[in-house]
């Protein structure tokens, strides 16, 4: 029997991340399915970050980040890019993840050729195509294209049921970026890595200390000035550090280091490697951040997150308690940091462990649903 070809594409931290547990999982049945990865590079640095961590080997790297990229020029180069790889590997099934940019020009591109398409971390909704921008369209219009849906939990199957999705074709899995976590945490409980010897050696580490990271589009701009402010305050207020891994993009870069370099309290850090990061959630008191995949793993650390976002697609840790929005709202932001400093009941409620997102068996049962779909 012919093997089934797999493409198993990303080009984001967030995506690589979510889709490296995958690997070990498609190895497994390497008798019968021929795996191979296909990068972007929709991100450059920070995507070697993670595929260093988990060992990953690339079959055809797109290479494709420019400095202050557009999303014109990045989705017309990955539609172009992605044909030709398409044509040579000629895939039985190609695999895109979540909301980027990537996964959407991806998933479009294969669908020209024919192609069949599974989206891992489908059916998350807002329902504002503008919130996150231009997250929330990419997710919807991934999911139009999809063949397969692998849906984290029930509340975003639902979404996809609603839109009249075949039924059939969705899997219930949990979200990967569980599986991640438990293997990142396995990976460094014996020994630190050189990343988290680094951090012990250059910060203070003597009173508890905010995570703190930012990187939406729709926070652009005045946006990321009100949370500049907002952290400048905070670290005036109470009897605690800031450490702030800042993002790349120069939208971000220009602000935060404007208003809050040369603050004692706060520490701007480059983006941290996967492992070194999710040491220093673990390690800090609270979390404040816009992104999507630390608003999940959040509660299965038990850490209280504060987003700021003014709208989430993943209700589910909001409704266990783990998570408030407070969107980029200067008053927002500082009210609610100082009152989980000094509420201590309200810290408790919002530290507890519980995982909405999944038992870290989700590449499992996305690869054992892939395997018999394809057989
Ligand atoms: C992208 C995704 C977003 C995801 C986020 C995760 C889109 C439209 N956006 O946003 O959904 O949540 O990644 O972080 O798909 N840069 C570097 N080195 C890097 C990465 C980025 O220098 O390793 C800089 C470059 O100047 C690049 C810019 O950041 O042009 C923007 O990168 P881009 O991927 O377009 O947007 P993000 O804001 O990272
Ligand atoms: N992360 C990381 N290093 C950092 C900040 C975040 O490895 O300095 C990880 C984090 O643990 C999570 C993922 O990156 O798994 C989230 O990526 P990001 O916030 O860039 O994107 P989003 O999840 O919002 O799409």
């Amino acid at each position: 029997m012919e093997k089934k070809k797999v493409l198993l594409l990303f080009g984001t931290r967030p995506e690589a991340i979510k889709m490296a547990p995958l690997i070990p999982e498609f190895q497994k049945f390497a008798r019968i399915i021929d795996l191979k990865i296909c990068i972007t590079a929709q991100h450059r640095h920070m995507l070697d970050q993670v595929l260093r961590f988990f060992d990953i080997e690339v079959d055809f790297d797109l290479n494709l980040m420019k400095p202050g990229q557009n999303l014109h020029s990045l989705t017309s180069d990955i539609i172009q890019e992605t044909k030709k790889i398409y044509e040579i590997f000629q895939p039985d099934l190609v695999l895109v993840h979540g909301d980027t940019t990537t996964s959407m020009a991806a998933a479009l591109s294969a669908f020209y050729l024919g192609i069949p398409v599974a989206h891992v971390e489908a059916g998350l909704r807002t329902f504002n195509k503008k919130s996150p921008f231009p997250e929330e369209l990419n997710r919807n219009i991934t999911g139009r294209i999809a063949d397969y849906h692998f849906a984290p939990t029930i509340e975003s199957k639902n979404n996809l049921l609603d839109e009249r999705i075949d039924p059939s074709k969705i899997e219930i899995t949990g979200n990967t970026v569980i599986d991640a976590l438990l293997l990142g945490l396995n990976k460094i409980k014996d020994q630190k890595p050189d990343s988290i010897k680094l951090l012990i050696d250059t910060l203070p580490f003597n009173r508890p200390f905010i995570l703190v990271t930012g990187h939406r589009r729709e926070n652009f701009g005045e946006g990321f000035v009100s949370i500049c402010k907002a952290l400048h305050t905070i670290s005036q207020s109470l009897d605690a550090d800031i450490i702030y891994p800042v993002h790349l993009n120069p939208n971000v870069q220009d602000p935060v280091f404007k208003y809050l370099s040369n603050n004692p309290a706060i520490f701007l850090i480059e983006p941290q490697p996967y492992e070194a990061f999710i040491w220093l959630m673990n390690q800090s008191k609270l979390i404040i951040t816009d992104s999507g995949g630390v608003q999940e793993e959040a509660p299965s650390l038990g850490k209280p997150v504060l987003v700021m976002r003014d709208t989430t697609e993943r209700p589910e840790a909001v409704s266990a308690g783990t998570v408030i929005l407070v969107g980029t709202d200067y008053e927002k932001i500082v009210t609610e940091t100082i009152s989980l400093f000094q509420n201590e009941k309200k810290y408790e409620q919002m530290s507890k462990l519980s995982n909405p997102y999944g038992d870290g068996n989700a590449s499992k049962r996305i690869v054992n649903f892939i395997v018999n779909e394809l057989n």
